[in-house]
Protein backbone atom coordinates (compact mmCIF):
# COMPACT_ATOMS: atom_id res chain seq x y z
CA UNK A 1 0.00 0.00 0.00
CA UNK A 2 2.91 2.30 0.69
CA UNK A 3 4.35 1.55 -2.53
CA UNK A 4 1.41 2.29 -4.32
CA UNK A 5 0.66 5.97 -2.67
CA UNK A 6 4.63 7.06 -2.83
CA UNK A 7 4.01 5.97 -6.83
CA UNK A 8 1.34 8.06 -6.60
CA UNK A 9 2.64 11.37 -4.84
CA UNK A 10 6.66 11.18 -5.13
CA UNK A 11 7.44 13.28 -8.58
CA UNK A 12 9.50 10.90 -10.72
CA UNK A 13 12.05 13.58 -11.34
CA UNK A 14 11.94 16.13 -8.99
CA UNK A 15 14.77 16.41 -7.00
CA UNK A 16 18.19 15.05 -6.60
CA UNK A 17 18.93 11.83 -6.86
CA UNK A 18 22.49 11.65 -4.43
CA UNK A 19 23.04 7.97 -6.69
CA UNK A 20 21.85 9.17 -10.05
CA UNK A 21 23.55 12.84 -10.12
CA UNK A 22 27.12 12.00 -8.10
CA UNK A 23 29.97 12.66 -10.58
CA UNK A 24 32.21 9.86 -11.59
CA UNK A 25 36.12 9.43 -11.42
CA UNK A 26 36.82 7.44 -15.20
CA UNK A 27 38.15 8.12 -18.38
CA UNK A 28 36.44 8.37 -22.17
CA UNK A 29 37.51 5.56 -24.73
CA UNK A 30 41.03 6.68 -26.14
CA UNK A 31 40.11 7.60 -29.25
CA UNK A 32 37.43 9.88 -28.09
CA UNK A 33 36.59 12.71 -30.31
CA UNK A 34 36.82 16.38 -28.22
CA UNK A 35 35.21 18.72 -30.54
CA UNK A 36 33.59 22.52 -30.56
CA UNK A 37 31.41 23.76 -33.17
CA UNK A 38 30.11 26.69 -35.15
CA UNK A 39 27.45 27.26 -38.24
CA UNK A 40 28.15 29.52 -40.69
CA UNK A 41 25.51 32.21 -40.51
CA UNK A 42 26.32 32.69 -36.79
CA UNK A 43 30.21 33.01 -36.73
CA UNK A 44 31.58 34.35 -40.46
CA UNK A 45 29.92 37.94 -41.66
CA UNK A 46 31.11 39.15 -44.60
CA UNK A 47 27.30 38.26 -45.84
CA UNK A 48 27.69 40.07 -49.10
CA UNK A 49 31.12 39.90 -50.15
CA UNK A 50 31.84 39.09 -53.65
CA UNK A 51 29.27 36.37 -55.39
CA UNK A 52 27.83 35.43 -51.93
CA UNK A 53 23.68 35.58 -52.25
CA UNK A 54 21.51 35.87 -49.72
CA UNK A 55 20.19 33.12 -47.55
CA UNK A 56 16.70 33.35 -45.95
CA UNK A 57 18.48 34.28 -42.59
CA UNK A 58 20.28 37.51 -44.34
CA UNK A 59 16.76 38.41 -45.33
CA UNK A 60 14.59 37.81 -41.76
CA UNK A 61 17.81 40.00 -40.04
CA UNK A 62 17.50 42.63 -42.63
CA UNK A 63 13.62 42.92 -42.26
CA UNK A 64 13.84 45.82 -39.70
CA UNK A 65 16.09 47.75 -38.04
CA UNK A 66 15.79 46.80 -34.75
CA UNK A 67 17.54 43.13 -34.87
CA UNK A 68 20.76 42.21 -34.75
CA UNK A 69 21.86 40.21 -38.03
CA UNK A 70 24.92 38.05 -39.12
CA UNK A 71 26.62 41.12 -41.46
CA UNK A 72 29.85 40.93 -39.42
CA UNK A 73 28.81 38.40 -36.77
CA UNK A 74 32.43 36.97 -35.06
CA UNK A 75 33.78 38.33 -38.65
CA UNK A 76 35.41 34.41 -38.80
CA UNK A 77 35.23 34.82 -42.69
CA UNK A 78 38.29 36.73 -41.58
CA UNK A 79 39.17 35.56 -38.26
CA UNK A 80 39.45 32.16 -38.85
CA UNK A 81 42.87 31.77 -38.01
CA UNK A 82 42.40 33.15 -34.74
CA UNK A 83 39.68 30.76 -34.43
CA UNK A 84 41.84 27.66 -35.23
CA UNK A 85 44.46 29.28 -32.72
CA UNK A 86 41.96 29.01 -30.43
CA UNK A 87 41.13 25.30 -30.85
CA UNK A 88 44.88 24.65 -30.63
CA UNK A 89 45.70 26.55 -27.95
CA UNK A 90 42.67 24.10 -25.93
CA UNK A 91 44.19 21.34 -27.78
CA UNK A 92 40.87 20.36 -29.73
CA UNK A 93 41.21 18.10 -32.33
CA UNK A 94 38.48 18.51 -34.11
CA UNK A 95 36.42 21.58 -35.07
CA UNK A 96 32.58 20.90 -36.39
CA UNK A 97 31.64 24.30 -38.68
CA UNK A 98 29.04 24.68 -41.29
CA UNK A 99 29.46 25.91 -45.15
CA UNK A 100 27.05 28.08 -46.56
CA UNK A 101 25.00 27.01 -49.50
CA UNK A 102 24.54 30.79 -51.02
CA UNK A 103 28.63 31.34 -50.43
CA UNK A 104 28.87 28.29 -52.82
CA UNK A 105 26.31 28.94 -55.21
CA UNK A 106 24.91 32.31 -54.76
CA UNK A 107 20.95 31.30 -55.92
CA UNK A 108 21.51 27.94 -54.58
CA UNK A 109 21.90 25.95 -58.17
CA UNK A 110 25.34 25.04 -59.97
CA UNK A 111 24.19 26.44 -63.28
CA UNK A 112 23.59 29.75 -62.06
CA UNK A 113 27.22 30.11 -61.41
CA UNK A 114 29.93 29.24 -58.84
CA UNK A 115 31.17 32.21 -56.53
CA UNK A 116 34.90 31.12 -56.63
CA UNK A 117 35.71 33.48 -53.49
CA UNK A 118 33.46 30.94 -51.58
CA UNK A 119 35.26 27.88 -52.74
CA UNK A 120 38.43 29.33 -51.88
CA UNK A 121 37.39 30.68 -48.43
CA UNK A 122 36.51 27.10 -47.51
CA UNK A 123 39.89 25.28 -49.02
CA UNK A 124 41.58 27.99 -47.25
CA UNK A 125 40.00 27.40 -43.79
CA UNK A 126 39.97 23.54 -44.34
CA UNK A 127 43.69 23.71 -45.26
CA UNK A 128 44.53 26.19 -41.61
CA UNK A 129 42.59 23.46 -39.63
CA UNK A 130 44.66 20.19 -40.80
CA UNK A 131 47.96 22.59 -40.77
CA UNK A 132 46.98 23.05 -37.55
CA UNK A 133 46.45 19.03 -36.42
CA UNK A 134 42.43 19.70 -36.67
CA UNK A 135 40.14 17.32 -38.32
CA UNK A 136 37.24 19.24 -40.21
CA UNK A 137 33.77 18.10 -39.61
CA UNK A 138 31.62 19.65 -42.45
CA UNK A 139 27.62 20.31 -41.92
CA UNK A 140 26.18 20.97 -45.40
CA UNK A 141 22.81 22.69 -44.09
CA UNK A 142 22.75 24.88 -40.91
CA UNK A 143 19.59 26.91 -42.01
CA UNK A 144 20.70 29.59 -44.11
CA UNK A 145 18.94 28.05 -47.45
CA UNK A 146 19.66 30.39 -50.49
CA UNK A 147 16.96 32.66 -50.63
CA UNK A 148 16.36 32.13 -54.10
CA UNK A 149 15.28 28.70 -53.62
CA UNK A 150 13.08 29.45 -51.28
CA UNK A 151 10.95 32.01 -53.63
CA UNK A 152 11.60 29.80 -57.00
CA UNK A 153 10.49 26.46 -55.25
CA UNK A 154 9.19 27.03 -51.98
CA UNK A 155 12.66 25.47 -50.46
CA UNK A 156 11.95 22.53 -48.21
CA UNK A 157 7.76 22.69 -49.14
CA UNK A 158 8.52 22.42 -52.84
CA UNK A 159 6.34 19.70 -54.35
CA UNK A 160 6.21 17.29 -51.39
CA UNK A 161 4.81 14.30 -52.42
CA UNK A 162 6.70 13.64 -56.03
CA UNK A 163 9.90 13.63 -56.72
CA UNK A 164 11.39 17.32 -56.13
CA UNK A 165 14.23 19.82 -57.36
CA UNK A 166 15.30 20.07 -54.05
CA UNK A 167 16.44 17.22 -53.22
CA UNK A 168 18.44 17.16 -56.40
CA UNK A 169 19.76 20.56 -55.47
CA UNK A 170 20.68 19.49 -52.29
CA UNK A 171 22.60 16.72 -54.05
CA UNK A 172 24.40 18.81 -56.28
CA UNK A 173 25.55 21.18 -53.96
CA UNK A 174 26.79 17.83 -51.47
CA UNK A 175 28.54 16.48 -54.75
CA UNK A 176 30.09 19.94 -55.03
CA UNK A 177 31.47 20.06 -51.37
CA UNK A 178 32.55 16.01 -52.05
CA UNK A 179 34.61 17.03 -55.12
CA UNK A 180 35.89 19.79 -53.54
CA UNK A 181 36.77 19.51 -50.19
CA UNK A 182 36.34 15.58 -49.93
CA UNK A 183 39.95 14.97 -50.10
CA UNK A 184 40.67 16.39 -46.62
CA UNK A 185 37.13 16.32 -45.18
CA UNK A 186 36.30 12.76 -43.55
CA UNK A 187 32.99 13.55 -41.09
CA UNK A 188 30.25 15.25 -43.18
CA UNK A 189 26.89 15.78 -41.77
CA UNK A 190 24.22 16.69 -44.00
CA UNK A 191 21.28 18.60 -42.13
CA UNK A 192 21.47 20.48 -38.65
CA UNK A 193 18.55 19.92 -36.40
CA UNK A 194 16.28 19.29 -39.19
CA UNK A 195 13.55 19.47 -36.40
CA UNK A 196 14.19 23.43 -36.13
CA UNK A 197 13.99 23.74 -40.02
CA UNK A 198 10.89 21.61 -40.12
CA UNK A 199 9.07 23.60 -37.23
CA UNK A 200 10.18 26.53 -37.02
CA UNK A 201 10.55 27.26 -40.28
CA UNK A 202 7.91 25.70 -42.14
CA UNK A 203 5.59 25.15 -38.75
CA UNK A 204 5.29 28.10 -36.62
CA UNK A 205 7.31 30.37 -39.10
CA UNK A 206 9.26 32.46 -36.32
CA UNK A 207 12.72 31.54 -37.93
CA UNK A 208 13.54 31.62 -41.68
CA UNK A 209 11.77 31.31 -44.55
CA UNK A 210 8.78 32.25 -41.86
CA UNK A 211 6.44 30.22 -43.59
CA UNK A 212 3.73 29.86 -41.28
CA UNK A 213 1.61 26.64 -41.95
CA UNK A 214 0.88 24.92 -38.15
CA UNK A 215 -1.11 21.96 -39.32
CA UNK A 216 1.40 20.59 -41.90
CA UNK A 217 4.10 22.95 -43.29
CA UNK A 218 6.72 21.10 -40.79
CA UNK A 219 5.55 18.07 -42.06
CA UNK A 220 6.06 18.26 -45.42
CA UNK A 221 9.67 20.17 -45.00
CA UNK A 222 10.50 17.73 -43.10
CA UNK A 223 9.74 14.93 -45.81
CA UNK A 224 11.73 16.80 -47.77
CA UNK A 225 14.86 17.00 -46.00
CA UNK A 226 15.01 13.72 -45.03
CA UNK A 227 14.83 12.72 -49.01
CA UNK A 228 17.20 15.41 -49.50
CA UNK A 229 19.48 14.03 -46.67
CA UNK A 230 19.23 10.48 -48.46
CA UNK A 231 20.28 11.65 -51.83
CA UNK A 232 23.44 13.62 -50.89
CA UNK A 233 24.24 10.40 -48.34
CA UNK A 234 23.69 7.82 -51.66
CA UNK A 235 25.90 10.10 -53.80
CA UNK A 236 28.71 10.07 -51.25
CA UNK A 237 27.95 6.02 -51.30
CA UNK A 238 28.04 5.62 -55.12
CA UNK A 239 30.60 8.34 -56.25
CA UNK A 240 32.75 9.28 -53.29
CA UNK A 241 33.08 6.77 -50.26
CA UNK A 242 35.45 4.26 -52.25
CA UNK A 243 38.13 6.99 -52.70
CA UNK A 244 37.99 9.16 -50.06
CA UNK A 245 36.65 6.57 -46.84
CA UNK A 246 34.87 9.05 -44.95
CA UNK A 247 31.67 9.23 -43.04
CA UNK A 248 28.30 10.66 -43.58
CA UNK A 249 25.40 11.05 -41.31
CA UNK A 250 23.13 13.81 -39.69
CA UNK A 251 22.82 15.66 -36.58
CA UNK A 252 19.39 15.32 -35.27
CA UNK A 253 18.25 17.28 -32.14
CA UNK A 254 15.95 15.76 -28.76
CA UNK A 255 14.90 17.21 -25.46
CA UNK A 256 15.06 14.50 -23.30
CA UNK A 257 11.11 13.84 -22.41
CA UNK A 258 10.62 12.38 -18.77
CA UNK A 259 7.25 11.25 -17.37
CA UNK A 260 6.00 13.80 -14.90
CA UNK A 261 4.17 10.98 -12.71
CA UNK A 262 4.34 7.14 -13.99
CA UNK A 263 0.84 7.56 -15.74
CA UNK A 264 2.56 10.02 -18.37
CA UNK A 265 5.02 7.00 -19.34
CA UNK A 266 3.36 6.42 -23.01
CA UNK A 267 2.87 10.70 -23.19
CA UNK A 268 6.47 10.93 -23.22
CA UNK A 269 7.57 8.53 -25.26
CA UNK A 270 5.42 10.12 -27.92
CA UNK A 271 7.03 13.12 -27.12
CA UNK A 272 10.45 11.54 -27.69
CA UNK A 273 9.02 9.53 -31.23
CA UNK A 274 7.73 12.73 -32.12
CA UNK A 275 10.53 14.61 -32.14
CA UNK A 276 13.70 12.58 -32.56
CA UNK A 277 12.02 9.64 -34.42
CA UNK A 278 10.51 11.81 -36.65
CA UNK A 279 14.08 11.59 -38.28
CA UNK A 280 15.77 8.89 -36.33
CA UNK A 281 12.97 6.16 -37.43
CA UNK A 282 13.36 6.85 -41.40
CA UNK A 283 17.13 7.04 -41.25
CA UNK A 284 18.12 4.77 -38.96
CA UNK A 285 15.43 2.07 -39.41
CA UNK A 286 13.03 0.89 -41.49
CA UNK A 287 12.73 3.94 -43.65
CA UNK A 288 9.24 5.10 -42.58
CA UNK A 289 7.78 7.01 -39.47
CA UNK A 290 7.22 5.93 -36.17
CA UNK A 291 4.26 3.73 -36.17
CA UNK A 292 3.36 6.09 -32.83
CA UNK A 293 3.34 8.84 -35.33
CA UNK A 294 1.69 7.26 -38.11
CA UNK A 295 -1.62 6.34 -36.15
CA UNK A 296 -1.42 9.49 -33.63
CA UNK A 297 -1.79 11.30 -37.16
CA UNK A 298 -4.17 8.78 -38.84
CA UNK A 299 -6.63 9.45 -35.60
CA UNK A 300 -5.73 12.94 -36.17
CA UNK A 301 -7.41 13.10 -39.62
CA UNK A 302 -10.36 11.24 -38.73
CA UNK A 303 -10.85 13.93 -36.12
CA UNK A 304 -10.39 16.26 -38.40
CA UNK A 305 -12.42 14.86 -41.34
CA UNK A 306 -9.81 14.79 -43.48
CA UNK A 307 -9.15 11.80 -46.22
CA UNK A 308 -5.69 11.81 -45.58
CA UNK A 309 -3.51 12.44 -42.88
CA UNK A 310 -1.43 15.51 -42.53
CA UNK A 311 1.94 13.26 -42.19
CA UNK A 312 3.01 12.38 -46.12
CA UNK A 313 3.64 8.60 -46.69
CA UNK A 314 7.04 7.67 -48.61
CA UNK A 315 6.77 5.38 -51.17
CA UNK A 316 8.26 1.85 -51.39
CA UNK A 317 11.55 2.81 -53.34
CA UNK A 318 11.43 6.08 -50.68
CA UNK A 319 11.67 3.95 -47.82
CA UNK A 320 14.41 1.85 -49.14
CA UNK A 321 16.33 4.53 -50.02
CA UNK A 322 16.11 6.50 -46.49
CA UNK A 323 16.27 3.24 -44.52
CA UNK A 324 20.39 3.01 -43.42
CA UNK A 325 21.83 6.26 -44.47
CA UNK A 326 23.74 7.12 -41.71
CA UNK A 327 27.02 6.27 -40.64
CA UNK A 328 27.09 7.92 -37.57
CA UNK A 329 24.49 9.07 -34.91
CA UNK A 330 24.41 13.10 -34.76
CA UNK A 331 23.12 14.24 -31.73
CA UNK A 332 22.57 17.88 -30.26
CA UNK A 333 21.28 17.93 -27.13
CA UNK A 334 20.56 20.78 -24.10
CA UNK A 335 17.85 20.21 -22.20
CA UNK A 336 14.76 18.43 -20.62
CA UNK A 337 11.23 18.37 -20.23
CA UNK A 338 8.64 17.43 -18.19
CA UNK A 339 6.07 15.41 -19.80
CA UNK A 340 2.17 15.20 -19.27
CA UNK A 341 -0.41 12.75 -21.13
CA UNK A 342 -2.58 16.28 -22.37
CA UNK A 343 -5.35 14.08 -24.39
CA UNK A 344 -7.93 14.80 -21.49
CA UNK A 345 -6.74 17.94 -20.34
CA UNK A 346 -5.73 19.52 -23.47
CA UNK A 347 -6.36 23.81 -21.83
CA UNK A 348 -4.96 23.29 -19.15
CA UNK A 349 -1.28 23.64 -19.79
CA UNK A 350 -0.18 26.31 -21.83
CA UNK A 351 2.19 24.31 -23.60
CA UNK A 352 0.14 21.68 -24.66
CA UNK A 353 0.61 20.14 -28.37
CA UNK A 354 -2.24 19.26 -30.42
CA UNK A 355 -0.34 16.52 -32.69
CA UNK A 356 1.22 14.57 -29.83
CA UNK A 357 -1.46 15.42 -27.00
CA UNK A 358 1.32 16.61 -24.46
CA UNK A 359 1.57 18.96 -22.38
CA UNK A 360 5.10 20.03 -21.29
CA UNK A 361 6.93 21.91 -18.53
CA UNK A 362 9.96 22.16 -15.89
CA UNK A 363 10.60 20.68 -12.71
CA UNK A 364 10.34 23.84 -10.04
CA UNK A 365 13.97 22.73 -9.10
CA UNK A 366 15.89 22.73 -12.26
CA UNK A 367 18.03 25.46 -13.00
CA UNK A 368 17.92 27.84 -16.05
CA UNK A 369 20.14 28.98 -18.43
CA UNK A 370 19.92 32.39 -20.16
CA UNK A 371 18.10 30.67 -23.18
CA UNK A 372 14.10 30.35 -22.01
CA UNK A 373 14.24 26.88 -23.06
CA UNK A 374 17.55 25.43 -21.71
CA UNK A 375 17.16 24.07 -18.41
CA UNK A 376 20.19 22.06 -16.73
CA UNK A 377 19.19 18.60 -16.11
CA UNK A 378 22.10 16.56 -16.40
CA UNK A 379 20.70 13.36 -16.33
CA UNK A 380 18.82 13.73 -19.26
CA UNK A 381 21.20 13.46 -21.72
CA UNK A 382 22.29 9.87 -20.53
CA UNK A 383 18.67 8.39 -20.56
CA UNK A 384 18.75 10.08 -24.62
CA UNK A 385 21.84 8.22 -24.90
CA UNK A 386 20.08 5.13 -23.88
CA UNK A 387 17.21 5.67 -25.88
CA UNK A 388 18.81 5.82 -28.54
CA UNK A 389 21.31 2.84 -28.28
CA UNK A 390 18.02 0.53 -27.59
CA UNK A 391 16.26 2.23 -30.70
CA UNK A 392 18.09 2.54 -33.17
CA UNK A 393 20.40 -0.45 -33.03
CA UNK A 394 23.46 0.35 -31.33
CA UNK A 395 25.07 3.48 -33.60
CA UNK A 396 28.15 4.96 -33.25
CA UNK A 397 26.82 8.37 -31.74
CA UNK A 398 28.84 11.69 -32.05
CA UNK A 399 27.33 14.26 -29.28
CA UNK A 400 27.42 17.41 -32.35
CA UNK A 401 26.70 19.93 -29.55
CA UNK A 402 25.75 20.32 -25.69
CA UNK A 403 26.46 23.71 -24.34
CA UNK A 404 24.60 26.13 -22.20
CA UNK A 405 24.21 30.07 -22.28
CA UNK A 406 24.54 33.37 -20.54
CA UNK A 407 22.83 36.67 -20.94
CA UNK A 408 25.03 39.31 -22.55
CA UNK A 409 24.11 41.64 -19.11
CA UNK A 410 25.45 38.43 -16.87
CA UNK A 411 28.17 40.34 -14.15
CA UNK A 412 31.48 38.73 -14.31
CA UNK A 413 30.65 36.82 -17.60
CA UNK A 414 34.38 35.62 -17.92
CA UNK A 415 34.16 33.57 -14.90
CA UNK A 416 31.69 31.41 -16.38
CA UNK A 417 31.05 29.04 -13.49
CA UNK A 418 27.57 27.98 -14.27
CA UNK A 419 28.97 26.89 -17.73
CA UNK A 420 31.83 25.18 -16.21
CA UNK A 421 29.25 22.98 -13.65
CA UNK A 422 26.90 22.39 -17.10
CA UNK A 423 30.52 21.04 -19.36
CA UNK A 424 30.95 18.91 -15.54
CA UNK A 425 28.06 17.37 -14.90
CA UNK A 426 26.65 16.84 -18.81
CA UNK A 427 29.92 14.86 -19.91
CA UNK A 428 29.94 13.24 -16.65
CA UNK A 429 27.11 11.88 -17.69
CA UNK A 430 28.20 10.78 -20.96
CA UNK A 431 30.90 9.12 -19.51
CA UNK A 432 28.29 7.28 -17.36
CA UNK A 433 26.88 6.34 -20.57
CA UNK A 434 29.75 4.88 -22.49
CA UNK A 435 31.50 3.36 -19.41
CA UNK A 436 28.67 2.10 -17.64
CA UNK A 437 25.88 1.74 -20.19
CA UNK A 438 27.82 0.34 -23.17
CA UNK A 439 26.95 2.68 -25.38
CA UNK A 440 29.18 4.06 -28.17
CA UNK A 441 29.57 7.41 -28.17
CA UNK A 442 32.15 8.32 -29.80
CA UNK A 443 32.30 12.27 -30.00
CA UNK A 444 31.64 15.48 -27.64
CA UNK A 445 31.22 18.47 -29.24
CA UNK A 446 30.77 22.08 -27.30
CA UNK A 447 28.14 24.62 -28.34
CA UNK A 448 30.17 26.82 -28.96
CA UNK A 449 33.36 27.81 -29.65
CA UNK A 450 32.65 31.72 -29.53
CA UNK A 451 29.73 33.85 -28.65
CA UNK A 452 27.78 34.17 -32.18
CA UNK A 453 24.81 35.19 -33.26
CA UNK A 454 21.96 33.14 -31.55
CA UNK A 455 19.34 33.33 -34.24
CA UNK A 456 16.24 35.07 -32.76
CA UNK A 457 17.84 35.82 -29.67
CA UNK A 458 20.48 37.63 -31.75
CA UNK A 459 23.74 38.84 -29.69
CA UNK A 460 22.08 38.31 -26.20
CA UNK A 461 22.39 34.81 -25.28
CA UNK A 462 26.03 33.84 -24.93
CA UNK A 463 27.43 30.21 -25.47
CA UNK A 464 30.74 30.62 -25.90
CA UNK A 465 34.01 29.23 -24.79
CA UNK A 466 35.31 32.35 -26.08
CA UNK A 467 33.98 35.93 -25.19
CA UNK A 468 33.71 38.30 -27.88
CA UNK A 469 32.63 41.79 -28.07
CA UNK A 470 30.32 42.60 -31.02
CA UNK A 471 30.55 46.29 -29.89
CA UNK A 472 34.49 45.78 -30.59
CA UNK A 473 35.37 46.19 -34.50
CA UNK A 474 38.34 43.94 -34.30
CA UNK A 475 36.27 41.16 -32.90
CA UNK A 476 39.09 39.99 -30.12
CA UNK A 477 38.01 36.85 -28.85
CA UNK A 478 38.64 35.97 -25.19
CA UNK A 479 39.42 33.25 -23.44
CA UNK A 480 36.24 32.30 -20.27
CA UNK A 481 37.21 30.45 -17.40
CA UNK A 482 34.84 27.59 -18.99
CA UNK A 483 37.61 27.16 -21.74
CA UNK A 484 40.36 26.68 -19.29
CA UNK A 485 38.11 24.19 -17.71
CA UNK A 486 37.48 22.10 -21.27
CA UNK A 487 41.08 21.76 -22.23
CA UNK A 488 41.70 20.00 -18.53
CA UNK A 489 39.02 17.55 -19.45
CA UNK A 490 40.38 17.02 -22.89
CA UNK A 491 43.59 16.76 -21.71
CA UNK A 492 42.49 14.16 -18.75
CA UNK A 493 39.89 12.36 -21.70
CA UNK A 494 37.84 12.47 -18.99
CA UNK A 495 37.85 12.48 -14.44
CA UNK A 496 40.53 10.42 -14.10
CA UNK A 497 42.06 10.00 -9.92
C1 LIG B 1 21.39 24.36 -31.83
C2 LIG B 1 21.78 25.00 -33.10
O1 LIG B 1 22.33 24.06 -33.97
C3 LIG B 1 22.71 26.19 -32.92
O2 LIG B 1 22.75 26.87 -34.12
C4 LIG B 1 22.23 27.05 -31.77
O3 LIG B 1 22.99 28.21 -31.64
C5 LIG B 1 22.28 26.23 -30.52
N1 LIG B 1 21.37 25.13 -30.64
C6 LIG B 1 21.89 27.00 -29.25
O4 LIG B 1 20.57 27.37 -29.33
Amino acid sequence: FLLVISLVIIPVNGGYDKERDALLKGTFPQDFIWSSATAAYQIEGAWNVSDKGPSVWDTLAHQDNNRDTGDVACDSYHKYPADIQLMKQMGLKYYRFSISWPRIFPTGEQQDGVNQDGVRYYNALINELIANDIQPMVTLFHWDLPQVLQDRYGGFLNNHTNTTVIHDLFGDYARFLYQNYGDRVKYWITFNEPWITAWLGYGIGNFAPQHNEPAEGQYKAAHNIILSHAKAYHIYDDEFRAAQGGQVGITLNCDWGTPKTPADADAALRYVQFFLGWFAHPIYKNGDYPEVMKTTMARKAQEEGRTTSRLPEFTPEQKLSISGTGDFFGLNHYTTVEVTDACCTPIENPNYDTDKDVGTGHAPDWPRAASSWLYVVPWGIRNLLGFIKEEYGDPEIYVTENGRSDHDQDPAIMMDMERICYYMMYTNEVMKASNMDNVKVKAYTAWSLLDNFEWLSGYSERFGLHYVDFNDPTRTRYPKASSVFFKQLVRNNGYPE
